[in-house]
Formats: C-alpha cells, sequence, structure tokens
C-alpha cells in the first residue's frame, strides 16, 4: 500500500449549528465560541487539529457565526497595540492563533444537520478522505484523537469513527456501536443505532466527534433521506456506507467534552479551571471554601 497516498491533509470543522439545547446563550453567540477558562471552545479544536499534523481546515459556517472568522483573522491594530505596550506574551499567543493555519469558509445555505453541513465540504476535499472534527466538543488525549484516526486510516485506507465509552444514562444521546473487535480498541462496524433506549443499546460506546472519512461519503449523503425535522444525519450516511465497504471504529484513548450541553460545559470549565497553570491554585481553594461553607450551612 502506498502510505504517501494515504495522508490526511484536509479536516472539516462544522459550527453551522444553532445550539438550540444552549439557548439563550447561543442566540447571538456563537457556541462554539463559549469559553473554557480562558480560551473559546474551537481553539481547541483547531489546536487538535494541527497538533495532529492538519493546517487545511474547511469551517462550515452560517449567520451569526463571523466571531469565529474574526478569532482566526489577523488584528493588525490589536498586534500594535500590544507590540507598542511591550506585551510579548500576549502578541505571541494572539499571533499564534491566526498564523497556525489556513482556515477557509463555506456557508450552510440550511441548517439541514450535521450529514448537511458535511456535504459543503465536497469541493474543497475533492477525492482525498479528510478529518472531521465537531467544532463543539474538546477531546482530551496524550496522542489527539485526530491523529489516533490518521493511523488507523494509514493501515486500513477506510472511514473511521471514535468512539468513547460512555454511562448507561447517555446512552440514549448519542450514535452507539454495533461492532466485531479486532483487537483491544478497534472495531470493524456492523451497525450504529442512533440514541438507543439503553435497554436496546448494543454496547456503551458512542461516537465522539472525530472522524475520518474516505471521500465517497459525500455521494453516500445525497442517498441519505431526510429524518426528523428535515435534518440530514451524518450517521444515517455512516449506516450506509459501512453496509458497502468495511468502516473502522476505534474506542480512542482520551476523554471528550461536549460543550454543546449545559452541564457539560460547566464540568468542563471546573476541570480545565483546576489544571490551569495560573489560576488552578487559587481555583481550587475558591472552590473548597465554597464546598465547606455549604457543608456548614447545612449542618
Ligand atoms: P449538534 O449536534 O450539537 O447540533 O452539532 P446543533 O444544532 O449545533 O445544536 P443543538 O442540538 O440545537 O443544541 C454538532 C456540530 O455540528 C454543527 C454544530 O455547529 C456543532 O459544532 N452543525 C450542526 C452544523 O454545522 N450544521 C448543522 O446543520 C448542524
Amino acid at each position: 500500500m502506498n502510505r504517501k497516498q494515504n495522508l490526511i491533509r484536509k479536516a472539516v470543522i462544522p459550527v453551522a449549528g444553532y445550539g438550540t439545547r444552549f439557548l439563550p446563550a447561543s442566540k447571538a453567540q456563537p457556541k462554539e465560541m463559549f469559553l473554557v477558562v480562558d480560551k473559546p471552545t474551537i481553539q481547541y479544536v483547531v489546536e487538535e487539529a494541527v497538533a495532529s499534523g492538519i493546517t487545511d481546515i474547511l469551517m462550515i459556517i452560517s449567520k451569526g457565526k463571523r466571531a469565529i472568522e474574526e478569532h482566526f483573522d489577523f488584528n493588525p491594530i490589536l498586534e500594535a497595540e500590544l507590540a507598542h505596550a511591550g506585551r510579548v506574551m500576549e502578541l505571541d499567543e494572539i499571533r499564534k492563533i491566526s498564523g497556525m493555519a489556513t482556515i477557509h469558509y463555506v456557508w450552510q445555505q440550511e441548517l439541514n444537520g450535521l450529514g448537511d453541513a458535511i456535504s459543503y465540504a465536497k469541493y474543497h476535499v475533492g477525492d482525498e478522505a479528510f478529518a472531521v472534527l465537531l467544532g463543539d466538543t474538546i477531546v482530551e488525549s496524550s496522542l489527539p484523537v485526530t491523529q489516533q484516526l490518521m493511523q488507523i486510516y494509514q493501515d486500513y485506507n477506510e472511514s473511521v469513527i471514535a468512539f468513547e465509552q460512555v454511562t448507561t444514562d447517555k446512552l440514549s444521546r448519542y450514535g452507539i456501536m454495533q461492532g466485531r473487535p479486532l483487537n483491544k480498541h478497534l472495531y470493524l462496524l456492523e451497525d450504529l443505532i442512533e440514541k438507543p433506549e439503553p435497554a436496546e443499546a448494543p454496547s456503551n460506546l458512542a461516537i465522539a466527534g472525530r472522524y475520518v472519512l474516505t471521500p465517497d461519503i459525500f455521494q453516500t449523503l445525497e442517498a441519505v433521506v431526510p429524518g426528523k425535522n428535515n435534518e440530514i444525519q451524518l450517521t444515517d450516511a455512516l449506516r450506509l456506507q459501512l453496509k458497502q465497504k468495511p468502516v473502522y471504529g476505534l474506542h480512542f484513548e482520551g476523554q471528550r467534552y461536549d460543550i454543546g450541553n449545559k452541564l457539560e460545559f460547566l464540568k468542563t470549565n471546573v476541570i480545565f479551571g483546576l489544571r490551569h497553570a495560573e489560576l488552578g491554585q487559587d481555583f481550587r481553594h475558591f472552590l473548597e471554601q465554597l464546598l465547606e461553607s455549604s457543608d456548614h450551612s447545612k449542618s
């Protein structure tokens, strides 16, 4: 197999969705710009693509998502101000954001679901396999999860989906894997069950917002029948794809944070806040005091 042909060079990051689970905060602000401590969620996502070796990124955007473009664009006036004030660290940080990748944008005309969003990448991606990273999902792992998927793609040359183990109460929120284990972490997919009742779930492995997809997915997406709310689901296209050819599932090493869900968002901020190099210690102290005082007020 020619390994060079199996390189993934492009990433697609859909960020066009309404984010209705996070209203009212998402009414006029992209949820992908919501902060996890001091950085917008989407920056963590782009950093993961870049750490995986991908610097050609296509974002699928829509009305009201301009703040994302501005965040990754150069800001010469701010840069000049920081340079003038000798604030070298901040200047470096700002420049790094706009220089780390080449980001292209395409508008999703109508918000008809994740599958529909991905179909807008067809002309940018062409006939290469590509990575997909959901713009509202941060994944932490020692080796970036996109890179873990790319390594599997290099060996198998087929689509690969990242899965995480979830607790029973979360099974009905995600697409769940039915698959045959090939080794400890890798599965050959047999089916994907969208949001099953816990008793009907074939496993506890849930689609985690990271994919490597072969380009025939665009044709497959055209064959998908719109479901609830007229939405074209990427999971439905993957179900069709896995009936025609092998599709792999990687139970990846790492932790997923779904920022589009209010409670997960709060938890993520606490976890990242406690670990933050500058703020972590003070934040821990604050939380300890808060818990202590609430224990006292109960007793
Ligand atoms: P979600 O499944 O969280 O959907 O999208 P959503 O519409 O944004 O949010 P809710 O369910 O109404 O709260 C996962 C990712 O796919 C993008 C979103 O922006 C998000 O980053 N997306 C979703 C699109 O780009 N287009 C769509 O039509 C739907």
